[in-house]
């Protein structure tokens, strides 16, 4: 088992992706819990649909933060550290990463700051690995706007920024998977899901985590 975590822009692929992987190792008898944030826990999604909203009390920049920190804290300490104490393979859409891309790329906070407190929310956890599906930002704008006809759905807080916080973003994931290439994997968001899954598969193969497959 492992901690997978996936990040990206909105509309890369992210959540086809999750769940290509979570049926690959289901198929194998594996356990797996399929999470996200901000969310995973009862008072993660409370924290969630304060996060989103559009109207009313939306948060400034830094108690956005530490909301999603509060998230993670929780998170961390109610489900994905129990789950890999039990063997279970954790696949979390977004974590950590998130927090660097969109409160430093887009927001431009202190990176030191954030670190610090990914640090302190996470008690030093970090992923095994994590997978960004990176997408150009006409791309993504693109498929929200599609998404966003085809499900009649409103665009949250973070889909409504305008495109230099989005140019931020991808550039941040961009940068920090450069800083640590040996827990980040970078794939290319226009390819088809097959595509997208057959890469992360060979690249779990590669680390040697599938290979109870051949038992
Ligand atoms: P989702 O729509 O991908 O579930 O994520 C909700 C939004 O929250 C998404 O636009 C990215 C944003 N986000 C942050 O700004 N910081 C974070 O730490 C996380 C986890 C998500």
């Amino acid at each position: 088992m492992a901690f997978v975590v996936f990040e990206g822009l909105d509309g890369a692929g992210k959540s086809t992706l999750i769940k290509g992987v979570e049926a690959h190792l289901q198929t194998l008898g594996q356990v797996v819990h399929l999470t996200r944030e901000p969310g995973g826990t009862p008072l993660g999604e409370e924290i969630r649909q304060q996060l989103l909203r559009v109207q009313g009390d939306t948060p400034v920049p830094r108690a956005e933060l530490l909301l999603y920190e509060a998230a993670r804290a929780q998170h961390v300490e109610r489900v994905i550290r129990p789950g890999l104490a039990q063997g279970k393979w954790i696949l979390c859409d977004r974590f950590s990463q998130s927090t660097v891309a969109f409160q430093v790329g887009g927001r431009r906070l202190n990176r030191k700051i954030i670190d610090d407190l990914n640090r302190y929310a996470t008690d030093g956890l970090q992923p095994d690995l994590v997978v960004l599906v990176d997408l150009p930002v006409d791309e993504s704008l693109k498929r929200m706007s599609r998404r966003e006809q085809e499900k009649g759905q409103g665009k949250d807080r973070f889909e409504l920024e305008e495109r230099a916080f989005h140019e931020g973003v991808r550039a941040s994931y961009l940068a920090q998977a450069a800083e640590e290439p040996q827990r980040w994997l970078v794939l290319d968001g226009l390819q088809n899901p097959d595509q997208l899954l057959k890469k992360l598969l060979v690249e779990m193969e590669k680390r040697g985590w599938l290979a109870f497959s051949s038992k």
